[in-house]
């Protein structure tokens, strides 16, 4: 089968038409690909910014529909639709128990297990899938399955910038009605943050990005201000009268951006960190104003959601009209154009490309 393979870092994806997946094992599933979303995360793999195996096939951001189960397998059935979610959610582990199925403990394991054949190698997924590929193994536990009449694009959106963004916003910020929100950042997780905000019902909401054409899309999604870095004190001093944002959320992963979030939020606010960084990026902070400021810094993982409950939450809001997951699609294309998917997206021309395997 075909699959979209990071050979060595800072180079081009190549594809192969070659590439085989190990047999299916007990409580595994066999997904055919049909969409795929390109996030950021895939280019921050390609680029070493997250550490990923090489080789790996990238791509985690996708949905499908079963053709196989394997052993012990209840949950789903063949030809059940489903989201692929990059953490599984195994409901035994003590974070699951918690409630905190983002943190599900069996992640490592899932990430470390190659599911594919190179040349007759193991190969794993990013991030334990590898959802630029036509076909996958995934845990069982790693799916969540969707109504068969919903589009498997909008679904595959669902798989991790719209879980990551709108969660981002509702579960690990907990922004509430009238508050004031900045987001950071309005790519596909920024772009769904601000929808976030806007369905938690934030009175304010300022979007910032250096590309002018960014900002004009995030006011369709619910920016009430938009701006560029160089106008934002301006924009804050206008908006919360100089005192700070309620909730201010990090969607770049860039440590300037990071330290420029926990600056936004008011005394007493939340700084939500989205955006992956480097491991070996620091950031600074007096160790008087961490008291002095009395704010919540917060990351967020996973847009901190159970998924097996969120995921079917945000369905539930698109099919209703409150939340836009249609316009968030800037462009699709075949897995051969990958490698073009990941430079508009560093050219900060979409918000996101679907690979459409159909
Ligand atoms: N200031 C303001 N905006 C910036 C800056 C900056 N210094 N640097 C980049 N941006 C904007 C880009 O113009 C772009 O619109 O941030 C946006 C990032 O969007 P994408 O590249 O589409 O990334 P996305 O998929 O949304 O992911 C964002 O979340 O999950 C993580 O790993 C992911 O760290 C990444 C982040
Ligand atoms: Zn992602």
């Amino acid at each position: 089968m075909k699959a979209a393979l990071l050979t060595a870092l800072n180079t081009d994806l190549v594809i192969r038409d070659d590439i085989e997946l190990v047999d299916l094992g007990p409580g595994e599933v066999h997904v055919k690909i049909v969409s795929s979303g390109v996030c950021h995360s895939d280019v921050s793999a390609q680029n070493g910014t997250i550490p990923s195996g090489i080789p790996c096939v990238l791509g985690h951001e996708g949905a499908g529909i079963i053709q196989e189960v394997g052993d012990g397998v209840t949950d789903v059935k063949v030809g059940d639709h489903v989201i692929v979610s990059f953490v599984p959610a195994c409901s035994k582990c003590n974070a699951c128990l918690r409630g905190q199925s983002y943190l599900c403990e069996t992640a490592p394991a899932m990430m470390m297990t190659p599911h594919f054949l190179v040349d007759g190698n193991p190969v794993p997924g990013f991030a334990g899938c590898g959802t630029f590929a036509e076909a996958m193994i995934v845990p069982v536990a790693a799916t969540i399955k969707v109504d068969d009449d919903i589009p498997l694009d909008i679904v595959s959106l669902i798989g991790c910038g719209v879980t990551t963004g709108v969660g981002a916003a509702i579960n690990s910020a907990g922004v509430t009605p009238g508050s004031s929100v900045v987001v950071f950042g309005c790519g596909g997780v920024g772009i769904s943050a601000i929808q976030g905000a806007r369905i938690a019902g934030a009175a304010e909401i300022v979007a910032v990005d250096l590309v002018e054409s960014k900002l004009e899309m995030a006011k369709r999604f619910g920016a009430t201000h938009v701006c560029t870095p160089d106008e934002f004190e301006g924009i804050k001093k206008e908006v919360t009268a100089g005192e700070g944002f309620d909730y201010a959320l990090e969607c770049i992963g860039n440590p300037k951006t990071i330290r420029a979030t926990y600056d936004a939020a008011r005394r007493g606010g939340n700084a939500t960190i989205v955006g992956v960084g480097r491991m070996e990026e620091m950031i600074q902070f007096s160790a008087f104003e961490l008291f002095y400021a009395d704010k919540e810094l917060k990351g967020s993982m996973y847009g901190g959601a159970n998924v097996r409950t969120f995921m079917p939450k945000l369905l539930r809001l698109w099919k209703t009209g409150k939340l836009d997951l249609e316009s968030m699609i800037s462009r699709r294309m075949p897995l051969e154009e990958v490698n073009d998917a990941f430079e508009a997206m560093q050219a900060g021309e979409v918000i996101r490309s679907v690979l459409d395997f159909a």
